[in-house]
């Protein structure tokens, strides 16, 4: 089986070829901000990013007729529970002309679609697990006040993909074991699988532990007072939780081999690195308590899990609840690809998307 994937991002386009589960070619066709100017909204740019992958596949001798499926990232959904999602005029013409939210992903399904209509025969398209998945369970919803809805957005893609990935090497299906997942990347998502379904998971923009530039929880009345200190915008008080915040707020990087480098001659950036660790662990054990201790795998991803140092400071936390596993770097073009190759050999059912009435 052949699949070709398309990942768009805010300023390049990933794309893929995978030959069954290989991976044979990828690359990532970068956009310059000049040419991304030209366009007054993302989706304006879909048919700039469409020629683009025509070209990656015509510079290969590739035509659309030689794959048997097109992979594409998912967009800004409603929240949808997880899985492969065929991508249809319904789907397209959400992505089009009703989402609310203006992002790279959402040209995804909608290029991918056009492609596949250029095609001499019928060429199926996929998304799987998009941002928006949401699968809590009903105790995970309240967050104590009437006008807050936790919500569950999450690096699902990757943590799913993963968490499949592990439950093979231990010779079971995901959905018969229970996990909890950390995606240690710029955003941190801890989340708890039960039987493969994400049953909780914390909102990396504003919930759980700090990551390498954002806040994550907050004292909330402290920071009630700094919004009416009169001393920052609204925009300003948004960046310093979500991009400005974290590691980098303390250190000015958000790197963490750089932090390292400084620890070697700072103990404060040491003590910041370890606080980041300890935050990670202790939103494992909440998790863990999501699953009432019940975990088969604890499994670190995401492109801090390649600090073997980092991965065993949070392991000197949780080494008592499970086997710990860790996968380091992210499996989001193989998460596409592996999701269309599980409805196309028949391993799972492929679902219908259809927006709710409201
Ligand atoms: N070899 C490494 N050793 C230590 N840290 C690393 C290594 N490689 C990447 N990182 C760190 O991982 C972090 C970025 O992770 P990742 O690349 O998964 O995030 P991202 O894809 O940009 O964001 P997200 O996954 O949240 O969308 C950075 O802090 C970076 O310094
Ligand atoms: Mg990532």
């Amino acid at each position: 089986m052949r699949i070709l994937v398309i990942n768009p991002g805010a300023t390049s386009t990933k794309v893929a070829v995978f030959e069954d589960k290989q991976k044979i070619l990828q690359e990532i066709l970068q956009h310059s901000v000049e040419e991304l100017d030209k366009y007054p909204t993302v989706m304006d740019q879909k048919e700039m990013r469409a020629s683009a992958v025509e070209e990656f596949l015509r510079k290969h001798n590739l035509t659309i007729d030689q794959f048997d499926a097109i992979a594409a990232r998912g967009g800004i959904l409603p929240p949808v529970e997880s899985g492969t999602y065929i991508v249809d005029e319904t789907m397209v013409d959400y992505l089009i002309n009703k989402t609310k939210v203006q992002h790279a992903s959402n040209l995804a399904a909608v290029i991918g679609y056009e492609l596949s209509k250029k095609a001499s025969r019928t060429i199926p398209v996929y998304i799987t697990d998009p941002v928006s998945v949401d699968e809590m369970i009903p105790e995970a919803r309240l967050s104590g006040i009437r006008d807050i809805e936790r919500k569950s957005l999450s690096h699902i893609s990757n943590m799913r993909a993963v968490g499949i990935r592990i439950a093979e090497e231990l010779g079971k299906k995901f959905n018969e074991l229970n996990m909890v997942i950390a995606h240690l990347g710029s955003g941190i998502s801890v989340a708890p699988f039960e039987k493969g379904r994400m049953i909780d998971v914390n909102n990396a923009n504003d919930e759980g532990p700090f990551s390498v530039e954002r806040t994550g929880e907050l004292p909330v009345g402290d920071v009630v007072k700094l919004c009416y200190s009169g001393q920052y915008t609204k925009e300003q008080m948004k960046k310093m939780f979500v991009g400005k915040g974290g590691l980098v707020a303390y250190l000015g990087t958000n790197d963490l081999r750089e932090a390292f480098k400084m620890a070697e001659s700072d103990p404060k950036a040491l003590e910041v690195i370890e606080a980041m660790a300890y935050q990670i662990a202790q939103e494992i054990g909440a998790m863990c308590v999501a699953l009432k201790g019940k975990v088969d795998a604890i499994v670190l991803t995401g492109g801090m899990a390649y600090s073997e140092r980092f991965v065993d400071m949070i392991k000197s936390y949780i080494f008592k609840f499970a086997p710990i596993f860790v996968v380091p770097g992210e499996m989001e073009m193989e998460a596409l690809a592996y999701g269309a190759l599980r409805v196309l050999t028949g391993v799972e059912e492929p679902k219908i998307w259809r927006p709710q009435e409201v």
